[in-house]
């Protein structure tokens, strides 16, 4: 099935890119990039191979944990905006709004930031566009079944439009 297919394709898009870089995670060598969520209309499965997950939660560790918190928990007040008049880190773990986003919006998000109107700087030439879809890989695997086959709709139909 086409499912199939797609894991396959993401699995084999991840290992040749880390298979370029002998140390995965601490080489920063851009690899060839392609969104491999968006280039087709299959809907994408969840990612569940530990090495791609594990970068994911190191690249958050390292740059996302600090605001959103360690385990994608963010804020308590996240709805609320600050003294700044700008709203909290949300989570992202599940339980607040990131799942409503298609991948290329959560990649637009991260790659923009929200300055100067909100507080998330921009990760655009920090991070590969490999790392931040490791990145994504990872906090979708917190997600619940239930909220992971909603964001699948909600994706697959941005792709259709
Ligand atoms: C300096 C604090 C800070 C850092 C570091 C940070 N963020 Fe954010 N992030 C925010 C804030 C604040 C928001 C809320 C949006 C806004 O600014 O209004 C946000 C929003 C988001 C959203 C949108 C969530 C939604 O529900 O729509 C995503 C996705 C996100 N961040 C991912 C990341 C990732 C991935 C990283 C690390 C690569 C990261 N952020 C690093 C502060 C931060």
């Amino acid at each position: 099935m086409n499912t199939n297919w797609f894991v396959m394709g993401i699995a084999c898009f991840f290992s040749v890119a880390s298979c370029n870089q002998n140390n995965v995670g601490s080489t920063q060598a851009p690899p060839a990039v392609s969104s491999p969520a968006s280039s087709t209309l299959t809907v994408p499965a969840r990612v569940t191979d530990k090495n791609i997950l594990q970068q994911g939660k190191n690249i958050f560790t390292k740059n996302c944990s600090q605001c959103h918190g360690n385990n994608a928990e963010g804020s308590q007040e996240w709805r609320k905006p600050g003294a700044d008049g700008k709203y909290p880190p949300p989570p992202l773990n599940g339980t607040a709004h990131a799942w409503h986003h298609p991948t290329d919006v959560l990649m637009e998000i991260i790659k923009d930031g929200t300055l100067p109107d909100g507080n998330m700087p921009s990760w655009e030439g920090k991070l590969s566009d490999n790392e931040i879809m490791a990145v994504i890989f990872w906090l979708q695997s917190l997600w619940t079944d239930e909220i992971f086959k909603t964001w699948q709709g909600i994706d697959l139909s941005s792709r259709e439009e």
